[in-house]
């Protein structure tokens, strides 16, 4: 009786296990049909347990037979293994695979930023004019960027520059200004140069950012007159604008020149008729400038009975932006590919 039911089931089991087998789909799957066969608390396992219960003369037979299904059944793992890591395999391989036919995926140009191309174009004006370039440090003492400048403690001017302060007292130039006198108290004159670079003010919105770029320009020799300034900024904004624009010098004030001017040239975006970008007045305003002041002369040690000169600072990205159309200043810093990749 006992003997039957055990073929019965075991038959029945080897049936289900081989259906089994050949269905999985994958090693995990048949890893853990085989736990379920052959684990400690497995089917096979505890067919084989099983054989304990039985008589002496029938566990031969009986043991017999559930070694051969084991057997039969372990085999139908190893075909179903195999089978499987072939198609892992396979899988791999086309996953895998190069398609050596396909195109390349090239390279990108590289652009220079608005902001570089700006200050390049500016510096081969100037440098076409005569005019040699050169740099000052961003790191700045309060002599240089302020005293030296004729912008004493507590002037009024220095509330607009919004400086930035190490504790040491040193600063980062809030304007390219101070390489001027750098440049005066290295160099005798004749000096005609342009200063373009970083400067640094705590300030933040549509038109301002923290650092952003000036030029800055100085001419000192004998008889340097108002009349040459105006024909070189002249120049410049036909050169930089490429048409023949309106120019004009407002008189307004800056410490370090006497006198000083504002220049504006006619409004790129309405020709002066008057818009919204130049409020209505036809009119942008693009630099500063004016005769250096003697105070800053004599500060440098240049006699300023003996010299005059004239200077003037623009902002690299005011400039980039009007010859560009672009109305916000801070997209120049964030570096976002789909601004930037216009230009190139
Ligand atoms: N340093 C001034 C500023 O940052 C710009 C400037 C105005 C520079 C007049 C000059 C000048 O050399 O003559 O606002």
């Amino acid at each position: 009786m006992s003997d039957t039911s055990t073929t019965l089931s075991l038959d029945a089991l080897a049936a289900d296990a081989r259906v089994r087998v050949a269905a999985c789909s994958s090693l995990a799957d048949l890893e853990a049909l085989k736990v379920e066969l052959f684990g400690k608390k497995g089917a096979i396992t505890a067919q084989l347990k099983s054989l304990g219960a039985l008589a002496p003369d029938e566990r031969k037979a009986a043991g017999a037979r559930i070694n051969a299904v084991r057997d039969e059944i372990g085999a139908a793992f190893e075909v179903r293994k195999s089978e499987l890591d072939s198609i892992e395999l396979e899988r791999k391989l086309a996953a895998g695979r190069i398609d050596v036919t396909q195109p390349g995926r090239g390279q990108q140009p590289g652009g220079l930023h608005p902001v570089s191309r700006t200050r390049r174009r500016i510096e081969t004006i100037f440098r076409n004019a005569g005019f040699s370039v050169e740099e000052g440090p961003e790191v700045e003492d309060d002599w240089h960027n302020f005293e030296a400048l004729n912008i004493p403690a507590n002037h009024p001017a220095r509330a607009m520059h919004d400086t930035f302060y190490f504790p040491d007292g040193r600063l980062l130039r809030t304007h390219t200004s101070p390489v001027q006198v750098r440049a005066m108290l290295r160099d005798k004159p004749p000096l005609r140069m342009i200063m373009p670079g970083r400067v640094y003010r705590c300030d933040s919105d549509m038109t301002h950012t923290p650092m952003f770029h000036q030029v800055e320009g100085l001419v000192v020799d004998d008889g340097v007159s108002f009349a040459n300034l105006k024909s070189v900024l002249h120049e410049f904004m036909q050169q930089y604008f490429e048409r023949d624009l309106g120019i004009r010098f407002r008189p307004s004030y800056f410490p370090f020149t006497e006198p000083s001017a504002e220049v504006d040239i006619e409004c790129v975006f309405c020709s002066g008729a008057g818009c919204r970008v130049c409020k209505q007045t036809g009119w942008l305003e693009v630099a500063g400038c004016g005769m250096v002041h003697p105070n800053v002369l004599r500060n440098v040690g240049i006699d300023p009975e003996r010299y005059t000169g004239y200077a003037f600072g623009m902002g690299i990205e005011r400039l980039t932006m009007l010859r560009y159309s672009v109305n916000d200043i801070r997209l120049y810093f964030e570096n976002d590919l789909r601004f930037l990749r216009q230009f190139g």
